[in-house]
């Protein structure tokens, strides 16, 4: 029988790889608030521990390409140099070579160890307890963030205002399940442990917008567990927090929003929210000062008054889980109430 000619694995094997390629470098589709957060990657460190953990991936990149094609030269050789030849004597049975052994087995364990020295130096060094220059509270919530200012008087949620330069050294609380503190710009993940008290801290270099998100699966909605850290200067940073800060004058009487705060006092709202002098709930975001964000929903959505609405009419049909309850309103309730909530800046 003729010898058939197999097909060749080539072709396959780069398209699979092409494939890989697109996968690696793309990601999935979002809602309009979440894209404006990517990329969200470890690769372009912007505090000095993101930049010590980056240093650590690069030097573990670098060893990883050395073994690949040490390997791989070692491997084509072996097969170019020892293939079967027509003529050629059969192939020897070869049994125990002690340097072979003592070599493979020492080369592992040195490359091993030049990993591991600088990658527990850096774990050392990042969890080294530091005071900071601005405190920062954060307490995980299924699904979202609250930030306490402590000694500031300053509660706000899902988004973290810090000045640039600045040491910040976070306390991490949870009230419910475990999560975990991500924002890839400046530092590693650190769970939010109920009944106890983790500790991050960093330095921001540059200011901008930053994205940050849960990385512990923590119920329905963990993958919507998003928040955004906000890095100032100095300047903007304390005018950020004297806004926090300043008493919201109440509605005129006879407006929309006067309205609103009506629908609010008497609604369920008062139940888990908290706005100064209105109402004392701790199970949601503080909304003293709501208008001030750019998202709502823990950075699911913009914070304009279209999602607004349909959030707080039927917020559950938005996030899956969200304890937030559907609030059955008429139109003008729900625009008035929309109208009170655009005073809270
Ligand atoms: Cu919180 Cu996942």
């Amino acid at each position: 029988m003729a010898d058939r000619k197999r097909p060749s694995l080539f072709p396959l094997a780069l398209i699979a790889l092409a494939v890989l390629f697109v996968l690696a470098f793309s990601s999935g589709p979002g809602t309009a608030a979440q894209i404006d957060q990517f990329p969200q990657t470890t690769l372009e460190p912007k505090s000095e521990v993101a930049r010590a953990i980056d240093d650590v991936l690069d030097g573990i990149v670098i060893w990883v390409i050395v073994i690949f094609v040490v390997v791989q030269a070692a491997l084509v050789l072996t097969v170019a140099k020892f293939r079967h030849r027509p003529g050629g004597a059969p192939a020897r049975n070869l049994h125990g070579n002690t340097t072979l052994e003592i070599a493979w087995t020492l080369a592992p364990a040195i490359i091993l160890a030049f990993i591991a020295v600088p990658t527990v130096k850096v774990i050392f060094s990042n969890a080294k307890p530091t005071k900071g220059d601005v405190q920062v509270r954060v307490v995980g919530h299924q699904w979202w963030w609250e930030f306490q200012y402590p000694g500031k008087g300053v509660i706000t949620a899902n988004e973290l205002h810090i000045p640039v330069g600045k040491t910040v050294s976070l306390e991490l609380e949870s009230v419910d399940v475990i999560h975990s503190f991500w924002v890839p710009a400046f530092a590693g993940k650190k769970d939010l442990i109920p009944g106890r008290t983790n500790h991050l801290w960093f330095t921001p270099e540059t200011t901008g917008t930053y994205s940050g998100q849960c990385a512990e699966f923590c119920g329905a909605s963990h993958a919507n567990m998003y928040f955004k850290v906000v890095v100032q200067t100095q300047e903007e940073f304390d005018a950020w927090l004297a806004q926090q800060k300043a008493p919201v004058a109440p509605p005129d009487s006879g407006s929309l929003a006067a309205r609103g705060l009506e629908v609010y006092s008497k609604g369920q709202c008062v139940a888990c929210h908290m706005i100064d002098g209105v109402s004392y709930g701790v199970v949601g975001p503080n909304l003293g000062k709501v208008s001030t964000r750019q998202t709502i929903a823990a950075g699911m959505f913009p914070n304009d008054d279209e999602h607004l609405s349909a959030w707080i009419r039927n917020a559950p049909a938005l996030k899956p889980g969200s304890l937030m309850l559907k609030q059955e309103l008429s139109d003008d309730d729900l625009a008035a109430l929309v109208a009170y909530l655009r005073t809270r800046r």
